[in-house]
């Protein structure tokens, strides 16, 4: 039998490439479409890697006319929260104008199946925890109504069209890999673990935002979830869908939370290294408490989560992070050599 095709806008990004490893592992052909906003190195002998914007007509065409794709992973969008407030009509842009271009080239050329990572930022303040897929959708950033706007536009395309979609909502995605050379790594970083892990290994403070949330101990508190595991859910997802059940979303997270003073304590005991922190208000927008209630991606897709153990979440990260560090260290020791 043939091997099926994936096509993963935004594979060569943080979780995409994870996606795109496990598929390419699991024997799928992967192609990844991305544009590189993070100036990052990704060149892999298990896909085909095409350098372009997502919403390219000319590019989705030839893409589409050449191979049969079996289902579209999309993962390209803007991704800072902070970014979107102030710049909101480049996300709405980027992540939803474009997602329609996408969906328009899919219908035009029979690609009916789709798979789409969306975020627990659809849910905004929590009514209730932990959060369950039916709790109200009230977005707290442009870039949280882009994700529950395509939620919502994959349903209609899905009405008229027959489109098949999952959307997969993930909590924090957190953790690398290492051993295949992938891991966070954004221009302009804000998430909380690879900001950790610059100052704890480049020795500069770490700013917590709020201490007096009302959590055990006045920090907030996230549900942690390895990117190993996120990959896997869409190997789930796309099974699900091969085998004809319905369009669904389902939360990708733990269920348990962690709050960002025991994310640092478990950090400095890991490396041994200590941080020095700095306390800085509340984000704008950051609720106290954001935790996965996940039994529906377990019980209809069978997903565990397998590596989501804080602690190896952090050592995965802390070694991608060194392992960075030093390919940047060889690399301006080797600049400054001419
Ligand atoms: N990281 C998280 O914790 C998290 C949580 C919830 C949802 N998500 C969603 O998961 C997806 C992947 O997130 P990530 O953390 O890997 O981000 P990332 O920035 O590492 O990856 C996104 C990729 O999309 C590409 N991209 C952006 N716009 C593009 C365009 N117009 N054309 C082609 N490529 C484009 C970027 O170059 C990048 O490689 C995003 O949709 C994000 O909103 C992430």
């Amino acid at each position: 039998m043939d091997k099926r095709t994936v096509l993963i806008t935004g594979g060569a990004g943080y979780i995409g490439s994870h996606i795109a490893y496990l598929c390419a592992l699991s024997g799928y052909q992967v192609i990844v479409l991305d544009s590189f906003v993070h100036n990052n190195y990704f060149a892999p002998s298990w896909a085909t890697v095409i350098k372009s914007d997502y919403a390219n007509a000319h590019v989705l065409d030839s893409i589409f006319s050449l191979h049969k794709i079996d289902a579209v992973i999309h993962c390209a969008a803007f991704i800072e929260v902070g970014e979107s407030v102030r710049d909101p009509l480049a996300f709405y842009d980027n992540n939803v104008t474009k997602t329609v271009t996408l969906l328009q080239k899919m219908m035009q050329w029979g690609v009916h199946n789709f798979i789409f990572s969306s975020s627990c930022a659809v849910y905004g303040q929590p009514h209730y925890l932990p959060l369950t897929e039916s709790h109200p959708q009230q977005p707290m950033s442009p870039y949280g109504h882009t994700k529950a706007m395509i939620e919502k536009i994959v349903e209609d395309v899905a009405q008229a069209h027959g489109l098949r979609f999952i959307a997969l909502r993930y909590f924090n995605a957190a953790g690398a890999f290492p051993e295949q050379g992938l891991g966070e790594l954004h221009t302009n970083e804000t998430h909380l673990i690879p900001l950790m892990l610059d100052a704890l290994l480049m020795r500069k403070p770490f700013t917590i935002f709020g201490i007096d949330y009302q959590t055990k101990d006045g920090t907030a508190i996230r549900d942690f979830v390895h990117v190993r595991d996120i990959a896997h859910a869409h190997l789930l997802a796309l099974e699900h869908l091969h085998q004809g059940n319905p369009s669904d979303c389902f939360n990708l997270g733990t269920g348990v939370g962690y709050s960002i003073k025991e994310v640092v304590e478990m950090m400095q005991r890991i490396s041994g290294i200590m941080l020095k922190t700095i306390v800085a208000p509340r984000r704008l927008g950051d609720p106290a408490l954001l935790i996965a209630d996940p039994q529906k991606a377990f019980m209809i897709l069978k997903w565990k989560p397998h590596y989501s153990q804080l602690e190896f979440i952090l050592k995965s990260a802390l070694i991608f992070h060194k392992e960075l560090l030093h390919k940047k260290e060889m690399y301006y020791s080797s600049a400054t050599a001419f």
